[in-house]
């Protein structure tokens, strides 16, 4: 499907059956800040700050057909899957903020451009992409105008309602979710970009994707987020959530580095703290995982070159650098990190780039099949 290939949903009625259609494309994100225990419906314990993802993403599209009884049909990579049973539960979900879902029967087309269990959030750009459909489809339903900085809130919103950090997917470059001071429009029901004052060097962002072991998680990120209901230090995590987002985004604002490097791992550390503290608790990172996170600290001491890595909820880790460094950092990684990843697999990736203006998201359309 092409990228560039810019077009609206359509409506078709040759057979006397109708058929509405809406395709997007929408990156997956990696937080800096984690999200981690919830309350209430998808809603956060903690605010959470993210950037996307530009090689990772999801195309998806989603036919609406108008025969027979309501059934969901959702086929990934072409063939047909159970994770249509999780989409129609989402469906169910949101048909009290989404009227005309139970007027349709769904086929839903999905695609992912990175491998499964790579340590690419695949639910954040999958829910990204399908509320972004979701979303064009009603707002054309209702004859509301898409170019409408509510369009983006409304599908991040929807997203959020799928997978919690998939609301932080539908924007470009950094976006923060959860009600915290710093924001006053910030929101635990979607997630808001960060347009404006990011220092131009966190625009070279690169991400380099160490896969230590692709094998099934050990935990989902919903029993891991349950843990957090009677964690011991949940009330100290939720503080601590807040205040590194107030200085990450300081950092942000003034590109310094060396605060960003500490805050991001102590961040992706504090994550794994919290599994292994927990009751039961979760030991996700494996030997080649640590090996790698010795190495990289030892390479920023050692090579006086900014690098730090951030972990989600598995043993894979993502090594964060800047453009400027590129030839130096992609030299050590395959001089001395490659041997501790898994058929010295690894995915070279980076920040998705800011766009033209601040109502523009960072899902796209694309082009129609
Ligand atoms: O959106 P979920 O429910 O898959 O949770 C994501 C949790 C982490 O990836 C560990 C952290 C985050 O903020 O993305």
């Amino acid at each position: 499907m092409g990228r560039s290939d810019i077009k609206t949903s359509i409506t078709m009625t040759g057979t006397g059956k109708h058929a509405h259609l809406s395709q997007w494309k929408c990156p997956s994100n990696i937080a800096l800040v984690k999200y981690w225990g919830k309350r209430d419906f998808q809603k956060p314990m903690n605010p959470s700050l993210s950037f996307v993802l530009q090689n990772a993403f999801t195309e998806t599209s989603v036919e609406l057909h108008k025969d027979g009884n309501r059934k969901v049909e959702y086929f990934f990579e072409g063939v047909d899957s159970p994770f249509g049973e999780r989409i129609e539960t989402y469906l169910n979900h949101i048909s009290g903020q989404i009227h005309w879902i139970n007027k349709y029967n769904f086929r839903i087309y999905s695609h992912n451009s990175f491998p499964h269990s790579a340590g690419i959030a695949s639910s954040a750009s999958s829910f990204g992409a399908m509320a972004l459909c979701l979303t064009e489809l009603d707002f054309i339903h209702s004859g509301k105008e898409t170019h409408h900085p509510e369009f983006w809130q409304k599908a991040s919103e929807l997203a959020r309602m799928g997978s919690g950090s998939a609301c932080r997917s539908v924007y470009p470059g950094f976006s923060v979710w959860g009600k915290n001071q710093l924001f006053e429009s910030s929101s635990d029901e979607f997630a808001m970009p960060l347009t404006e004052g990011v220092h131009p060097v966190f625009s070279g962002l690169r991400d380099a994707i160490l896969m230590v072991d692709s094998g099934a998680k050990k935990v989902s990120s919903s029993v891991g987020h349950r843990l957090m209901d009677e964690h011991h230090y949940q009330r100290s995590r939720i503080a601590q959530a807040h205040e590194n987002v107030n200085e990450l985004y300081l950092a942000l604002l003034t590109g310094d580095q060396e605060k960003f490097i500490s805050i991001v791992e102590n961040e992706a550390l504090s994550l794994h703290a919290m599994m292994m503290t927990s009751n039961p608790s979760f030991l996700l990172l494996k030997p080649n995982s640590l090996e790698l996170l010795n190495r990289i600290q030892h390479f920023r001491e050692k090579a006086k070159i900014p690098v730090c890595f951030t972990i989600d909820a598995g043993p894979n880790i993502h090594l964060l650098y800047f453009q400027e460094n590129e030839p130096d950092v992609k030299a050590f990684i395959e001089r001395e990190l490659l041997t501790f990843c898994e058929n010295g697999k690894w995915i070279d990736d980076r920040i998705n780039s800011l766009p033209p203006s601040p109502s523009e998201g960072g899902g796209e359309k694309i082009g129609i099949r």
